[in-house]
C-alpha cells in the first residue's frame, strides 16, 4: 500500500523500497508501480472516507471541519487545536488511514481550504451542498461541465450566475468538476 504514495511522497516511497529490497530497487519498483498506483488512488471517494472514517468524531462533512478546524500556513495544512501539520499527524495513524487514503483526503482538504469557501458564501442559501449539486445536476462531456439535463455549458452559466467575480469563476467550475471525477463507481 505504502507504494501507492509514489506519485505525491517519492521520499516516503523510497525509505520503504530500500527497506524491502535494498538500495539499487527504486527505479524498477517506481516504474512497475506507477501506473495501478494512479487507477487506485482516483477511486477513492473521498467524501465517503471522510464520512465514514473521521465524520463520527470530527464534523459530518469535509468541508465544515475544514473551515472550522484547518488553516493553511506556509503551504501546510495545520490543525488548530493542536497546531500539528495533518498531513504528519495522519501519517502517524490518526485516523488509521492507509499511506493511499492520506494521499486523497489531503488532496480533498487542499482543496476545501483553497475554494475559499465560495461555494459556502454564494451558493449554498439557495443549493444543496456542493458535492450533491455535482453529482445530481452536472456531468462532464469531454472535459466541460454540462447541466445534466439542462445540456447548458455551466462555464458560461456561471458567468451570469451566482455573483461570482469573472476570476472566480473557473475556480468553481473545477471545484464542481472534482466532485464529479472523484465519485465512486458502484
Ligand atoms: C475516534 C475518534 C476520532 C476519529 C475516528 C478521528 N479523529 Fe481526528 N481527532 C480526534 C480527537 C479526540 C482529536 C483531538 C486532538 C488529539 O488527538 O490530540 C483529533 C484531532 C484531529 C486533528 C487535529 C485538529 C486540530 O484542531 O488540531 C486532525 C487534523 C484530525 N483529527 C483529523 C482526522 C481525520 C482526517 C480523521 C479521519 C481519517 C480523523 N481525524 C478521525 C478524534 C478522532
Ligand atoms: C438565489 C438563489 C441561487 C444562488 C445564490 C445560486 N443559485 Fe445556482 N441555481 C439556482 C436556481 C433556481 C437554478 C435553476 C435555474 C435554472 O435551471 O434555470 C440554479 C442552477 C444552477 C446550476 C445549473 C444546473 C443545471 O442543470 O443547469 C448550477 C451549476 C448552479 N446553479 C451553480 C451555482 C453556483 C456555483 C452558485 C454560487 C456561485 C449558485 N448556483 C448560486 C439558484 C441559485
Amino acid at each position: 500500500m505504502g507504494l501507492l504514495t509514489s506519485i505525491e511522497n517519492p521520499g516516503y516511497v523510497r525509505r520503504i523500497v530500500s527497506g524491502l529490497l535494498g538500495k539499487s530497487a527504486p527505479c524498477f519498483l517506481a516504474i512497475s508501480t506507477a501506473m495501478p498506483a494512479v487507477a487506485f488512488a482516483q477511486s477513492i471517494d473521498p467524501h465517503k472516507l471522510y464520512e465514514q472514517r473521521c465524520g463520527d468524531c470530527h464534523a459530518p462533512h469535509a468541508g465544515t471541519f475544514v473551515r472550522k478546524n484547518l488553516v493553511m500556513s506556509n503551504g501546510n495544512l495545520i490543525g488548530r487545536e493542536t497546531g500539528r501539520e495533518v498531513r504528519a499527524f495522519l501519517d502517524a495513524d490518526h485516523g488509521r488511514l492507509t499511506p493511499a487514503e492520506v494521499a486523497t483526503i489531503m488532496v480533498h482538504f487542499i482543496s476545501i481550504q483553497q475554494s475559499g469557501g465560495l461555494f459556502q458564501k454564494k451558493c449554498r442559501i439557495c443549493h444543496d451542498r456542493a458535492v450533491k449539486l455535482s453529482r445530481s445536476e452536472l456531468i462532464i462531456d469531454d472535459t466541460r461541465l454540462m447541466g445534466r439535463y439542462s445540456k447548458r455549458d455551466i462555464v458560461l452559466f456561471l458567468a451570469n450566475h451566482g455573483r461570482l467575480k469573472e476570476d472566480e469563476v473557473q475556480g468553481m467550475v473545477n471545484v464542481l468538476k472534482r466532485h464529479l471525477r472523484t465519485r465512486q463507481e458502484k
